[in-house]
């Protein structure tokens, strides 16, 4: 399948980004490509993107793994609750959360408040297969991956299906992902 057959109409796309008043935010597990997928959506939306760990990063001056390490995971997700709550402000865009930040009540309830929360979803063969592609995660250092992954997504599952919209992102393109991203928002908004 070619790209063009994912695409929308411009019109469609033009009438979605004049109905959007608040970011879209992404959640769901590691590797299932919510900053890859979030990147497409905002640029063929023609809103600003943000990733939440980049911003993290920035914030803090040391990368996610050096913030696990430094300072422990509860001291990454106050920070993680404070940069969202920053870029929930800034209006319609895209922004990519790290996959436990909606699994954090306030952090949750922030989202829920101000933003559309899509949660994109994969099966754990498709998120291994997309983690073993960057070893930059402290969560899945001590231990199987595979196990970790299929016991956190388990674990998560309540909290990613409060999310306003549920998109799956299959093994194929990030493309296809976008395009039903784009239908559920056409309907939802
Ligand atoms: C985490 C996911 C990571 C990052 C941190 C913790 C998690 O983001 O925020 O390593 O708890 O699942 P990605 O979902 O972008 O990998």
């Amino acid at each position: 399948m070619s790209i063009d057959e994912h695409a929308l109409s411009s019109g469609k796309i033009a009438a979605i980004t004049n109905r959007l008043d608040r970011p879209i935010v992404l959640v769901g597990m590691m590797g299932v490509g919510k900053s890859t997928v979030g990147r497409k959506l905002a640029q063929i939306l023609g809103v600003p993107f943000a990733d939440a760990d980049d911003e993290i990063e920035a914030a803090a001056q040391h990368t996610i793994t050096e913030i696990f390490d430094k300072f422990g995971e509860a001291y990454f997700r106050d920070g993680e609750r404070r940069v969202v709550a920053r870029l929930m402000e800034e209006g319609p865009g895209v922004i990519a959360t790290g996959g436990g930040a909606f699994c954090q009540g306030e952090t949750r309830q922030l989202i829920l408040d101000k933003g559309i929360a899509v949660w994109l979803d994969s099966d754990v063969d498709t998120l291994v297969d997309r983690v073993g592609r960057k070893d930059t995660r402290p969560l899945l250092r001590n231990g199987d991956p595979r196990e970790i992954i299929a016991r956190l997504r388990a674990e998560r599952e309540p909290h990613y299906s409060q999310a306003h919209l549920h998109v799956i992102s299959g093994p194929g393109p990030h493309q296809v992902t976008v395009k039903r991203i784009l239908e559920a928002l056409d309907q939802w908004l």
